[in-house]
């Protein structure tokens, strides 16, 4: 997509560690009209696929899909952190190593809310080693509710989690798609 790359060579920061900083635009600060655009990229790349419910995860992910939700008109649901070692009542839940964190997470969705009859779409803001967009999946597939894809703003495509999720056999969209960045060399987008 090509305004969101642009706004990522405008804005982007690239930081150690492979990680790039978009406060500016997605991550603290959020342009949304630049959300809007997404929301309707996204819309256009699940055009004709049933879709009932978003699913992501907090925090970044939340504003990028309530935007986006507004395309699909389905209600999202967003998958909360928690690092509570007894979780209690009606909730699906699946471990997530953060390799950028260096931690082990809990992610729960309440039952009431991912039913066997939900298409689910699921989105987020990166996609890095796929640890995140693969427990999220876990929770659908827990729920006996279908995946119907992943719509991703940015995709680091050196890591490993486009590979892993497009091996799975989901339809996988990312809007900008790294493939190499670096502060000499700067940002490469995959064609
Ligand atoms: P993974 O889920 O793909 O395996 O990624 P990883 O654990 O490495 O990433 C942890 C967090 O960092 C995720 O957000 C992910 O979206 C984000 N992230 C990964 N790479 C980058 C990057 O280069 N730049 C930025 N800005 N974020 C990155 P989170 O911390 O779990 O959640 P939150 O920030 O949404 O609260
Ligand atoms: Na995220
Ligand atoms: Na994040």
């Amino acid at each position: 997509m090509k305004v969101l790359k642009e706004r990522i060579i405008k804005d982007g920061k690239i930081r150690e560690g492979n990680v790039l900083k978009v406060d500016a635009f997605l991550n603290h600060q959020l342009d949304i009209e630049l959300f809007e655009q997404m929301g309707e990229e996204f819309k256009r790349r699940f055009e004709g696929k049933k879709i009932t419910k978003i699913l992501t995860i907090e925090a970044s992910g939340i504003a990028i899909a309530c935007i986006a939700a507004r395309y699909f008109k389905v209600p999202v649901v967003f998958a909360k952190k928690t690092q509570t070692k007894n979780i209690a009542g009606d909730v699906y839940t699946s471990k997530v190593e953060s390799f950028t964190h260096g931690k082990v997470y809990d992610i729960i969705v309440s039952k009431e809310f991912l039913r066997p009859e939900d298409h689910v779409l699921i989105i987020d803001d990166f996609l890095a080693n796929g640890k995140a967009l693969l427990g999220l999946t876990k929770l659908v597939q827990d729920a006996g509710a279908t995946v119907v894809g992943a719509g991703i703003a940015i995709e680091k495509g050196f890591q490993d989690g486009g590979k892993l999720i497009r091996e799975s056999g989901i339809q996988l969209e990312s809007l900008a798609i790294i493939d190499a960045m670096s502060v000499e060399e700067g940002i490469t987008f995959r064609k």
